[in-house]
């Protein structure tokens, strides 16, 4: 591993947390490069439960130094909130293990307070279901080139009005601001390990997913070069993050939605409710249009199945391959949004496996029944999976041996 990307395939909350996580021990570098307090990413550690929002999970490794990438925004008061919850915990957080990028945008509280009354005035149908943390108007007045960037920390006398409440956190994030995009291609050029962190996923990026029912910035593997400032020509391997069935939080679209107890079991069984909100998330069957479609704007090269164990009590398993719309058949996803929202989704059905995964460490011992869905999904998708995720834990996560 030189430079690889983390991406999710789907509407995020797909587990790249914890796999960012497992990887992370051995990374010299992880960078979080778009999104902001939207993300919420829960790593467990033994008996511990870390709930990250914007550190890299990597702060958990003594070794591995963190960066907030210029893509991300940012608001101080939860970043400096992170801070001393890890803190608290004996986690260091210190200038030498955390980076911010002094480019990265800055949440005010006028962006929050905008983001929750845009949302109470969208007409019923036209709700986004945003996360209300203040993402899209952030990034609004970055792109009409009138926001405020994290350097303002560094010369904040100058900016105190702009700053208001938010000045008083100047001494505490100073020392952490430097040019990010310097010290990350120092560490390429050194041949250091370097991980770029996706939060969210590709059907909510700004381009690529099911607009406007997105968020406001490029979860996908280009928002990773933009986000910390690295050239396509570094990044090695992009891995695609996939759950082994679906899930979506907010509104908008999502063919393979199980309105019923199956979906009602994936929830349970998968503890599907926002890291961030709280809120439950809508589950249903896997959709490969979707991953593959997600395979295609990522260019990924390798596939991590997370959360196989959920489909354990399946008796049969749904796969969309492909949608109906208008009568007709359609195999790749459609751009169009109305479009998209006739989409009804055409299964293939397959035996489950009935047994607890969750204990096997390996590859080539899971139930045959699992090992077909998984080489299916492969097939599908038409990207190799390199690492299968069958529980929360560190140690469950178990590399391809077939
Ligand atoms: P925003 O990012 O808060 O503007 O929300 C826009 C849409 O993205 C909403 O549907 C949110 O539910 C969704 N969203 C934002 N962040 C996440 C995430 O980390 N996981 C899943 N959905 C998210």
């Amino acid at each position: 591993m030189s430079v690889i990307v983390i991406v999710g395939t789907q509407w995020g909350d797909e587990g790249k947390g914890k796999i960012t996580d497992v990887m992370s021990e051995t990374a010299d570098v992880v960078v979080r490069y778009q999104g902001g307090n939207n993300a919420g990413h829960t790593v467990i550690v033994g008996k511990e439960v870390f709930k990250l929002h914007l550190i890299p999970s990597g702060i958990l490794f003594k070794n591995t130094v963190c960066v907030i990438g210029n893509g991300v925004v940012i608001d101080p008061q939860v970043l400096v909130e992170e801070m001393k919850a890890l803190q608290s915990r004996g986690i260091e957080v210190n200038p030498e293990k955390l980076k911010i990028s002094s480019a990265a945008h800055i949440i005010l509280p006028k962006h929050k307070a905008l983001d929750k009354e845009q949302e109470e005035n969208r007409e019923e149908g036209k709700k986004i279901g945003t996360t209300g943390r203040g993402i899209g108007p952030t990034y609004v007045d970055k792109i009409a080139r009138g926001g405020l960037r994290m350097e303002v920390f560094k010369k904040a006398d100058k900016f105190k009005s702009q700053l208001g409440e938010l000045y008083s956190l100047k001494e505490i994030l100073a020392p952490y601001i430097i040019d990010t995009v310097k010290y990350v291609n120092d560490a390429i050029d050194a041949k250091k390990k370097v991980l770029l962190e996706g939060a969210q996923g590709t059907m909510l990026d700004v381009d690529h997913g099911t607009y406007p029912f997105v968020t406001s910035s490029n979860p996908t593997a280009g928002g990773a070069c933009t986000g910390s400032g690295i050239g396509p020509t570094k990044i090695d391997e992009v891995w695609g993050i996939v759950k082994a069935y679906s899930t979506r939080v907010g509104e908008g679209p999502f063919p393979t939605e199980l309105n019923d107890a199956e979906g009602e079991l994936m929830r349970k069984v998968g503890v599907e409710f926002g890291t961030t909100t709280g809120r439950a998330r809508r589950c249903g069957w896997f959709d490969a249009v979707v991953v593959k479609h997600a395979a295609r704007v990522n260019g990924l090269t390798d596939l991590v199945i997370t959360k196989l164990d959920v489909l354990d009590q399946f008796e049969k398993i749904k796969i969309c391959v492909a949608y109906e719309i208008d009568g007709q058949r359609i195999d790749d996803l459609p751009t169009d949004l109305d479009l998209f929202s006739k989409a009804k989704p055409i299964y293939i059905e397959m035996d489950g496996w009935l047994q607890d995964t969750t204990k096997f460490r390996k590859f080539s011992e899971l139930p045959y029944n699992a090992l077909r869905y998984l080489f299916k999904i492969q097939e599908l998708v038409g990207v190799k999976i390199k690492i299968i995720s069958i529980g929360p834990e560190r140690g469950q996560a178990i590399k391809r041996d077939l």
